[in-house]
């Protein structure tokens, strides 16, 4: 999964389909040469995402390439067609072997398929990589939202977490259930340490979850926009079920992003039509995409948050979206200072400086 703001319509709303499509045609003809076997192209609010199969492994440069060519093609489509924050997240003109480091948001695995091998798709916008620790911390550490990890004795023996310090620009790789209590006393800190891979203890059925960790303000060096993280995740026969993946998302838990980037607000999952960011900039919004696969051939999607089973917590977000509304610019809805940093509202304060007198 490779993806990017490349503009969008009627301000930070929502892609357009005519650059999707344009995308989606160097993608497709990706397919036809071989390069790729599979893919899926959709949108996630104003983030454009690519979502492909290969047996090139992780890192390849043309697989890469293949992504950035495609988005700065949807880039420069929307330019022309004056879309709001064409090529916003393309912070580099000339591609030079990999992605990461360049703007778009990253989320690879590779493993050996199993006979049947579904894996579900999530991705999110106005929002930020540690919106991610909490839903898959329940997803495979917690036994209260995953009966599988206390009944299941392919799970029983639980989890192993790659976590990144994005500030500290060092990792850390964790086991539960033996280390859980260490783990959320870092990932609890949602801004300063996220998880980037998750693996089963079972070798066999290797990695189970890839996170994009990408932060836009480290690369660009000031703010541009939330970093809108995707994640894969794999479900069933050893992983938790596909229920127990969605079922990580049932709360509707405070995640940072919204307007500006600078509030906070409830992730709130939805349907792909409804992946559109309007009210205040949002609220966050999660959208999921489950695939089964065939020697990488994916079936069609289905939108897993499509289901009137997630109405309450969708209710349960708006009434919590608009109780935060209420504290206009006060905080817990308006980041803390460290985290404003990387706005626009240090020029704010810079002229208020020298009206400062000693106490
Ligand atoms: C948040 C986001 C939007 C913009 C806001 C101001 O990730 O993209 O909330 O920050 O609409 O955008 P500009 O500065 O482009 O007018
Ligand atoms: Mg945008
Ligand atoms: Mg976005």
């Amino acid at each position: 999964m490779i993806k990017a703001d490349i503009g969008s319509i009627g301000g930070h709303v929502r892609t357009c389909d005519v650059t999707t499509d344009v995308v989606c045609k160097l993608v497709a003809e990706a397919k036809e040469s071989g390069l790729i076997i599979d893919y899926r192209v959709w949108n996630a609010g104003d983030d454009t995402e690519i979502f492909t199969t290969h047996t090139r492994g992780i890192d390849n440069e043309e697989i890469h390439k293949l992504a950035f060519d495609a988005l700065k093609a949807g880039a420069d489509n929307a330019r022309e067609r004056g879309l709001y924050g064409a090529g916003q997240d393309l912070l580099k003109d000339a591609f030079s072997g990999n992605v990461r480091g360049m703007g778009p948001g990253v989320a690879e695995m590779e493993f050996e398929e199993r006979p049947a091998d579904p894996v579900v798709v999530f991705t999110a916008d106005k929002t930020a990589p540690g919106a991610f620790n909490y839903p898959i911390c329940r997803i495979f550490a917690d036994p209260f939202n995953t009966a599988g990890l206390v009944i299941d004795p392919k799970l029983h023996n639980g989890f192993i977490f790659d976590i990144y310090d994005i500030k500290g620009n060092q990792m850390v790789t964790l086991k539960t259930p033996e280390e859980y209590y260490d783990m959320l006393a870092l990932i609890g800190s949602t801004e300063n340490y996220v998880i980037k891979r998750v693996f089963s203890k079972n070798k066999q059925l290797g990695q189970a979850a890839a996170i994009s960790t990408e932060k836009l303000y480290a690369v660009a060096g000031k703010y541009i926009g939330k970093d809108d993280p995707a994640a894969v995740v794999r479900a069933q026969s050893g992983f938790p079920a596909t229920g127990e993946v969605l079922e990580g998302f049932a709360l509707g838990h405070l995640v940072t992003g919204w307007m500006r980037g600078s509030h906070n607000g409830p992730l709130m999952p939805v349907p792909l039509r409804y992946s559109q960011c309007t009210r205040f900039d949002g609220p966050p919004r999660i959208t999921g995409l489950a695939f089964s696969m065939k020697k990488g051939k994916l079936t069609e999607p289905i939108d897993v948050f499509d289901d009137p089973a997630w109405d309450i917590t969708r209710e349960q977000c708006m009434r919590v979206a608009d109780y935060l509304r209420r504290h206009g610019p006060f905080e817990p809805h308006r980041l803390p200072p460290d985290a404003m940093e990387y706005t626009t509202l240090p020029n704010v304060l810079k002229k208020l400086k020298s009206r400062f007198k000693p106490l």
